[in-house]
Order: C-alpha cells, then sequence, then structure tokens
C-alpha cells in the first residue's frame, strides 16, 4: 500500500462524514502490519462533545478487531468537502494514536492529490504515559 494509495483511500473515507454542525469532512485511511486497511470518517452530535473524529474511528474499528500494530495513517479533510488543505489530527486523537504507534509511525496529510509526511513523534513529541501500576 503506497502513501499515495491510502491517502486516496483516506479521502473517500470522507464522503461518509456526518457533519451537519461544522460541515468539515474528515477521512482517515489506517494500514496495518498484516496489510489490511481500516478507515474512519468524522461523526458528530447535536450534543457536541460526543463527536467522534476520523482518526479515532478508524482506529477503534481496527482495534475492536483485533489489530494493534500500525504502520502509517492518512488523514484528508476540509470544509463543504473541500479536500483542499491539509487537516493535521487534533491533540486527542495524537494521543490515541501514541497509545498504539511508536515516534516513527507516519502520518501523511493529504491535499489537493499530494500529502505531507509527518512522524507522531514531530506531532506529539512529549505523549503521557500512564505511569500507575
Ligand atoms: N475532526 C476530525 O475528524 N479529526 C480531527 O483531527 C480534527 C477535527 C472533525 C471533528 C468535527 O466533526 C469537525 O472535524 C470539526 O471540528
Amino acid at each position: 500500500m503506497t502513501d499515495k494509495e491510502l491517502c486516496r483511500m483516506a479521502e473517500s473515507a470522507a464522503e461518509a462524514a456526518y457533519n451537519p454542525y461544522s460541515r468539515f469532512a474528515v477521512g482517515a485511511a489506517l494500514l496495518c502490519s498484516d496489510g489490511s486497511v481500516y478507515t474512519g470518517c468524522n461523526i458528530e452530535n447535536a450534543s457536541f462533545t460526543p463527536t467522534v473524529c476520523a482518526e479515532r474511528v478508524a482506529v477503534f474499528k481496527a482495534v475492536s478487531d483485533g489489530k494493534r500494530d500500525f504502520v502509517k495513517i492518512a488523514i484528508a479533510g476540509g470544509k463543504n468537502g473541500r479536500l483542499d488543505g491539509i487537516c493535521p489530527p487534533c491533540g486527542v486523537c495524537r494521543q490515541v494514536l501514541s497509545e498504539f504507534c511508536k515516534c516513527d509511525f507516519k502520518v501523511l496529510l493529504a491535499f489537493c492529490g499530494g500529502h505531507k509526511i509527518y512522524t507522531l513523534g514531530e506531532l506529539l513529541p512529549v505523549s503521557f504515559e500512564f505511569a500507575g501500576e
């Protein structure tokens, strides 16, 4: 699965966004080490706080299917379905990714047929880690 292919999957996933409040559509495509891909879109709620981001939908779909080993994620998003700028993951999604992915995990931010490449370590250099017993 090339970076470009994963980005196109993220763009397609954004088409399913349920976003009547913000009109901001986001799609994510998460590649697992076994080659499977889990997609997600943002799902909003009238009460706002229950809204879930596309990235977390993709991660939670994968984890609930028994997958925990991830290679890279592609993210695409924009207002009114226009995917013309990068859509960096929010802080909560960065923390969720850090639960399962190492610092060198690739985060592809798709835009206008191209993409920028970051690592999770660049996006979240100091993640919270539970230090309990
Ligand atoms: N959103 C995502 O899906 N991922 C992010 O990383 C940032 C924001 C969604 C949530 C909400 O439905 C809309 O974008 C506007 O914030």
